[in-house]
């Protein structure tokens, strides 16, 4: 029985909450090992709509053991206010399903005011973040003075540990021209929160290990998509943690091996929020339309995304640095009713061919796709639960995305309900 990653395969916003939602049914636990609360998806089970941001898919259903993994950033006024909208909503959360990992670094105010502060400086340094905090709290695990969640349940070593992460700040917040911190502050932030997320705190590495060995069925919840990945994304137009399929087993405490069926979430087209490269970005009323069926509109900034054809190329590359065993293909109905589609094959850079997305920001910035023009297709694939519901030019258009990623599609999603959905594997079954 394998283990499940789910990973975006664009960046980010791929719809993803249908897919880990229909898998967290069949899982035993449900694992967030990267990313915090810049996350957003909205699940919709029965005639109930929960948004979570920070919290495991699994959450709202019984009888799941929630985890957020060492990888994740985590806020605990996030987390607390999340708890408590889920719990007005009659999901009840507590130890028996959730556990947080007591070595998972925390976002702090002041974490979030820096992220704020920087984007609101001149357009060449503005990255497009979700000003969570996120790329300052990372930043701050890597210099080794973060605060992490064990450390609330010793109060008394606190101080000495603001002051180590103030002494970092103050002397940014001099540079800024800001006044600077003061450390009771920071200690009163955290010392009042302690008691709303210290129940959930354990040793998530063992958790996860035991759960392993008896044979539970685990199912790691990416968040973002793997072109914001630190490492192998659009940097530095990008996100402060590794989004690819690697990370589901460092971010949680388990080896490379408990990792088992990769699934990557790519959309019949691609989309992108924030600043950065986007070869295949239309910048016409068909870019617009897109937008619009698609409702393109981030669930947790409100911000409109930008849209474009599928990048065949982009996609095979993190086919490559995720391991991706399969894809599941949403939002095709999107694309019903175009006379013409385009896929982007690869890209001509200072007068060569190439078929890779190049890493350099400059040439990132040069690129020009190469397209492919596909026929459109008119009938519609709304709703389809079958490949004989489907227009066979859009079945075409799926098998020719299929050759170009070098991946198979697992899963077609036909809409946002959860039935339309064309199942070719099952990826808790290998
Ligand atoms: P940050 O993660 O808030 O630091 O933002 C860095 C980049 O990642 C920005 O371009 C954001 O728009 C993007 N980003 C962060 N979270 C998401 C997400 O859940 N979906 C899509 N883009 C995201």
């Amino acid at each position: 029985m394998a283990n499940v990653v789910v990973v975006g395969a664009q960046w980010g916003d791929e719809g993803k909450g249908k897919i880990v939602d229909w898998l967290s049914e069949q899982a035993d636990v449900v694992v967030r090992f990267q990313g915090g609360h810049n996350a957003g998806h909205t699940l919709v089970i029965g005639d109930k709509v929960y948004k979570l941001s920070l919290l495991p898919s699994g959450v709202v259903r019984p009888n799941k053991l929630s985890v957020i993994g060492n990888g994740v950033v985590l806020d605990p006024h996030a987390l607390a206010s999340e708890v408590e909208r889920l719990g007005e909503q009659g999901v009840s959360i507590t130890r028996e399903n959730l556990r947080v990992a007591e070595n998972a670094t925390l976002i702090l105010s002041i974490h979030r005011e820096l992220d704020a502060l920087r984007e609101s400086g001149s357009a060449g340094t503005k990255i497009g973040t979700t000003k969570r905090g996120i790329g300052p709290a990372y930043e701050d695990k890597a210099g080794r003075r973060a605060i992490r969640l064990m450390d609330l349940a010793d109060l008394g070593s606190l101080p000495e540990k603001i002051d180590r992460l103030l002494t970092h700040h103050n002397a940014l917040r001099r540079g800024f021209g800001l006044d600077e911190f003061k450390p009771e502050a920071i200690y009163e932030e955290l010392a009042s929160v302690a008691p709303k997320v210290l129940p959930y705190m354990d040793a998530v590495w063992r958790l996860l290990d035991e759960q392993r060995r008896a044979g539970r069925r685990i199912l790691f919840e990416g968040a973002q998509g793997a072109l914001l990945d630190v490492d192998h994304g659009t940097y530095p137009f990008v996100t402060s943690s590794n989004t690819v399929a690697g990370q589901a087993a460092t971010g949680s405490g388990l080896g490379p091996g408990a990792v088992g069926y990769v699934l990557g979430i790519a959309k019949a087209y691609t989309t992108r929020v924030g600043e950065g490269p986007f070869p295949t970005e239309l910048f016409d009323e068909t870019g617009e339309l897109i937008g619009q069926k698609g409702k393109e509109f981030g669930v947790v900034t409100g911000r409109k995304r930008r849209c474009g054809w599928f990048d065949a190329t982009l996609v095979r590359q993190t086919v490559r640095t995720s391991g991706i065993d399969g894809i599941a293909l949403t939002k095709l109905d999107i694309l019903d009713g175009f006379e013409t589609i385009r896929i982007g094959v690869g890209y001509r850079l200072d007068g060569e061919t190439i078929d890779y997305f190049p890493a350099s920001q400059g040439a990132q910035a040069r690129v020009e796709p190469i397209y492919e023009d596909f026929e459109g297709w008119s009938g519609s694939t709304a709703g389809a639960r079958s490949w004989a519901d489907l227009p066979a030019q859009a079945i075409k258009y799926v098998r020719r995305i299929e050759e170009l990623i070098g991946a198979p599609v697992a899963v077609l999603s036909t809409s946002p309900e959860r039935d339309d959905t064309i199942l070719m594997k099952n990826p808790f079954e290998g």
